[in-house]
């Protein structure tokens, strides 16, 4: 089965790319290389030990995204492109809608024309908006706080619609909660890139020198220590759930959800310990202030994942950190005096 994996180069797109290449579909993927580099996908095929047909290809432009359909018998599609910077969305909101939303449209009319039924679809925790209570469950309503977040709900609503009008067509929606973590051959991972808003990459470029210190994003939320709570899951297992989906769609009709977290929420001083004890880095400490719009806990209710998917997570925070800088330390480091 030749499964077609949009943003394929990226940080979640490649690892699920190696996991179906070890379960033993053939996988194409497209990628425009716009927060990814090139050199991801010989580093893909060295890991897997096999070789797959990549495309430079823009999910807008309609002509390239025919010809790819043109070429290809996919079966069924992992569409994991898009552009997922929180206060860029807030900052120039225009090319988010366009480019995730816009991408989406020009990928499910090309899956239409050329029937390929099936698609999993990558969202994100982040539609629970300001105002559920946890743990998070896939009926509740769902709102966002940036443009980010609203291209994620705007999405899932175009699936439903569409699996509603097109009787033949499939999707599951996977939302994400906290994927951190990498490759364990070190090879493939999270690219750094400028100043990170998110702990895990914050917290490897302190500890690879790039940052003077980390920062603590408010000590006074309603949870037991203070910090920020979240679901932090393993790449390597968030990706196992994508395989489970594709299978489950055989079955479905329509539009299913699932949650893919792990169930439990570890605080921002938590994750800082467990990264500090696991690699043997000391790393200095910076009180500031809130973010704006962040929320005291997020974290999943991962039941409907359990039963239905028969997936649950294996890897532990320990395992997140430790092959987080890995990554981070085999590719970038500059000193972890
Ligand atoms: P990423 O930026 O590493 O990967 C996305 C890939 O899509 C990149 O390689 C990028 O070059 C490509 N891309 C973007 N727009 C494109 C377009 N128009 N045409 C072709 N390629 C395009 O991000 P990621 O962390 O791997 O996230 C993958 C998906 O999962 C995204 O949709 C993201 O919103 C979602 N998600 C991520 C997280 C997270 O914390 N990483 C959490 C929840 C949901
Ligand atoms: C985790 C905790 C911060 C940075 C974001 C996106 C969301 C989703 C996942 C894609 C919070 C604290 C952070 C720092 C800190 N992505 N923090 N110092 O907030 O759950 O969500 O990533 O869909 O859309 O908004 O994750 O890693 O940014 O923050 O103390 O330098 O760490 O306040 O409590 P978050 P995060």
């Amino acid at each position: 089965m030749k499964i077609l994996i949009t943003g394929g180069a990226g940080y979640i797109g490649s690892h699920i790319g190696i996991e179906l290449l070890n379960n033993g579909y053939d996988i194409i993927i497209i990628d425009n290389y716009c927060n990814s580099d090139r050199n991801v996908i010989r580093i893909m095929q060295q890991i897997a030990g096999k070789s797959f047909l990549s495309y430079d290809c823009d999910l807008r432009d309609k002509h390239q995204m025919e010809m790819v359909f043109r070429e290809n018998a996919i079966s069924a599609v992992i569409h994991c492109a898009g552009l997922k910077c929180v206060p860029e969305s807030i900052a120039n909101p225009i090319p988010y809608y366009q480019n995730n939303i816009g991408g989406t449209l020009n990928l499910l009319e090309c899956m239409k024309r050329y029937g390929v039924y099936k698609i999993v679809f990558s969202s994100s925790a982040t539609v629970y908006g300001l105002n559920n209570p946890v743990p998070y469950k896939e009926e509740m309503l769902l709102s966002a706080t940036n443009p980010y977040g609203w291209t994620k709900i705007m999405i899932e609503q175009i699936l439903k619609d569409f699996t509603t009008a097109e009787k033949d067509m499939k999707a599951a929606i996977l939302r994400y909660f906290n994927p951190i973590g990498a490759h364990p051959s070190g090879l493939i991972g999270e690219k750094p890139e400028g100043i990170p808003n998110n702990l895990m990459p914050y917290l490897c470029q302190a500890a690879a020198g790039k940052l003077p210190s980390i920062k603590i994003c408010g000590t006074d939320y309603r949870t037991a220590d203070g910090t920020g709570v979240r679901d932090y899951i393993h790449v390597c297992d968030l990706v196992k759930g994508h395989v489970k989906a594709l299978e489950k769609l055989d079955f479905l009709t329509g539009t299913e959800i699932y949650n893919l977290g792990t169930g439990k929420g570890s605080s921002v001083l938590k994750l800082i310990t467990t990264f500090e004890t696991v690699n043997g880095i000391k790393l200095k400490r910076e009180i500031s202030k809130r973010r704006p719009g962040d929320i005291d806990e997020s974290y999943a209710d991962v039941s409907k994942a359990d039963k239905e998917l028969g997936w649950k997570t294996e890897l532990s925070l320990e395992d997140m950190c430790r092959d987080s800088w890995n990554y981070i330390k085999k590719n970038y480091a500059v000193s972890t005096e």
